[in-house]
């Protein structure tokens, strides 16, 4: 037996016992006669004593271990004099009789901690050290333990695992695909899925009822914190459902994950907002509802006074920063910038202060009487030490820059607490979006997303304001999940294919495997995927999901430590008749 103990089992009670330790050498140190080794597996670190006096031999040994070195090391458990509590084997430590080097290292490019000195990059290209460190480590064990725990809760829902293909066809919507060229079919090319969509939809017309997978998805899209290239979902369908039926078994499974993980009860269900409210009041169809600073519209109190910038505003909207009357000029300047940023891009931005005696102070006061401005806190509720912050503009672009200050404020504040959880449905999202350079509508979800059965009679009548029966889950402001009811109607799906501009044709080699089956005795069915990813990253309280993804890519879409992308050999691309066209030098 390599080892009889773990690294990170031992406790007062072993004391006296003989034990066998394997692992990786954390660090060593010298002090007087003695040698003190950490020794760190999976389970834990356990810290071991040579001492000079009792065997000279064995302690030189131990003063020529470098760090990461693989060792064997058998002694007896002794309680420790000067005991650790911020370790779980901190009561003792193993006084060694016999040591054995099971494979040396060389000098890691980084400290193998949980306050390393490696950065970014570095850790990224040695990330088979970096997943040495707890605390990346315990990221996948919850990772783990997470995706076990789905499996149970959805099997015991009747739910059945049914692994898709990876290799499919093209169909670029949305995102764009990543494409695998065929040897055996020179000039065609599969896609990789961006999701599982149209299989999970044909499983509920071979009757498969309540499908899952946890699988691999693929999107050719700019990387930010929450996105890479290929993520992981929670993939899911069901037959002979409505909206509530889908909504209620995932909150249950949300609920379950939250009790499991963090131990806490959601009670109450989870609040429902339709996605003209989030705009409405939060500028974004993922508002962060772990604290107020609702929006508030005061375009009506802010026009005919003759100053430009609110009477030519399609939009003038508010937020009260609670306690903020007492910001200086510079951190007003600071805010003003930070909606000015090309990330944001307002054109500039309005304050009012209600100051703790009730006087009120403005940016716009020359413009306005402290009795206008006063309507305008009114409006928002503010009380005295408050702080009003406005911005103007064209509707939906200014929503969203006072989405952005929102949240930058809920930042400053402290009311952004990773450790609270405010969860929310989003529902009643528009089926269709305009998109004015290719001056074509677009679907909000995905094409095979069903209309509100309410607003059915408007498809040609006034098509953007047709609601689909879509649905999102949003967690502190993270998109979770997403899903919708599906047309099974092969009627509708065609009269969809059409208003998005596919022609028959284009309609028929796109997706002509699907309109086929529709045609077979399709069920009502519908369904959702959250992102495993953000899932576990957020129940970590984490801000990248690359930290809980083994081997992850950077925001160039690159993995440092296996180099891909990568050019392939000539003889490939000869086999696979694709010449590279060089940029012109
Ligand atoms: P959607 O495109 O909304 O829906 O994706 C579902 C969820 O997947 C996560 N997600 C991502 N996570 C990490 N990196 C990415 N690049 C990325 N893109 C998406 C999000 C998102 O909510 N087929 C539909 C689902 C359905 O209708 O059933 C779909 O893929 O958390």
């Amino acid at each position: 037996m390599f080892r009889t103990k773990t690294c990170g089992e031992l406790r007062i009670g072993d004391t006296g016992s003989v034990v066998t330790l394997a692992g990786w050498v954390q660090r060593s140190r010298k002090m007087g006669g003695m040698t003190f080794v950490d020794l760190r597996d999976r389970y834990g670190i356990t810290q071991i004593v040579f001492d000079n006096d009792t065997d000279s031999e064995l302690c030189e040994a131990a003063n020529k271990l470098g760090r990461e070195y693989v060792v064997q090391i058998t002694g007896k458990v002794a309680e420790r004099t000067s005991k650790n509590p911020n370790l779980p084997t901190g009561d003792i430590e193993i006084l060694a009789t016999a040591i054995k080097v099971l494979n040396r290292s060389d000098v890691p490019p980084f400290t193998i901690e949980d306050n390393t000195d490696g950065g970014d990059d570095l850790r990224m290209k040695y990330r088979y050290l970096d997943l040495r460190r707890s605390c990346v480590r315990k990221n996948l064990e919850l990772r783990h333990r997470m995706a076990f725990e789905i499996r149970r809760y959805l099997d015991r829902h009747g739910f059945i695992e049914v692994e898709t293909p990876v290799l499919i066809k093209s169909t670029p919507e949305g995102a764009r695909d990543f494409v695998v060229p065929s040897r055996m079919n020179p000039g065609e090319f599969y896609a990789l899925p961006q999701s599982p969509q149209t299989f999970k939809q044909l499983l509920m017309v071979s009757g498969f009822d309540r499908y899952f997978q946890i699988v691999k998805c693929f999107r050719d899209e700019d990387l930010r914190a929450d996105r890479q290239p290929e993520f992981t979902q929670i993939d899911c369908e069901m037959s002979f459902v409505e909206q509530e039926d889908v909504l209620n078994m995932f909150e249950g499974l949300v609920k379950h994950i939250f009790k499991y993980v963090k131990d806490i009860d959601f009670t109450e269900p989870f609040p429902r907002m339709t996605w003209a409210d989030a705009m409405r009041l939060y500028g974004s169809d993922k508002p962060d509802t772990r604290f107020g600073m609702q929006f508030v519209e005061i375009k009506d109190l802010t026009t005919g006074a003759g100053f430009a910038v609110m009477d030519d505003a399609e939009y003038v909207g508010a937020i009260v920063a609670p306690g903020c009357a007492g910001y200086t000029r510079k951190q007003l300047d600071q805010l003003t910038d930070y909606v000015k940023r090309p990330q944001v891009g307002a054109k500039g931005m309005m304050w009012v202060k209600l100051e703790q005696d009730g006087s009120i102070k403005s940016s716009v006061g020359k413009f306005y009487s402290d009795d206008i401005l006063r309507t305008w806190l009114d409006r928002a509720g503010a009380n005295p030490g408050d702080l009003m912050l406005i911005l103007a503009g064209p509707t939906m672009k200014t929503r969203k820059q006072l989405n952005e200050l929102r949240l930058h404020m809920g930042s400053e504040l402290g009311l952004r607490d990773p450790q609270k959880f405010s969860c929310l449905w989003v529902v009643d999202f528009p089926l269709f979006e305009w998109d004015d350079e290719t001056q074509r509508y677009y679907a909000m979800h995905h094409p095979f997303t069903a209309p509100n059965p309410d607003d059915v009679h408007m498809l040609d009548s006034d098509t953007g304001a047709v609601r689909a029966t879509a649905y999102d889950m949003v967690v502190n402001g993270n998109e979770l999940g997403g899903g919708s009811i599906r047309i099974h109607d092969s009627e509708l799906q065609d009269k969809m294919f059409h208003l998005l501009g596919l022609s028959e044709d284009e309609a028929r080699y796109k997706f002509g495997f699907l309109m086929d089956a529709f045609k077979f005795g399709a069920p009502p069915h519908g369904g959702l995927a959250f992102g495993f990813d953000r899932f576990v990253s957020i129940l970590a309280g984490l801000d990248s999901i690359r930290d809980v993804i083994a081997f992850p890519k950077n925001n160039s879409g690159r993995d440092m430590m296996i180099d891909a992308p990568s050019e392939i050999d000539q003889s490939q691309l000869d086999e696979l008749k694709i010449d590279i066209i060089k940029d012109a030098e």
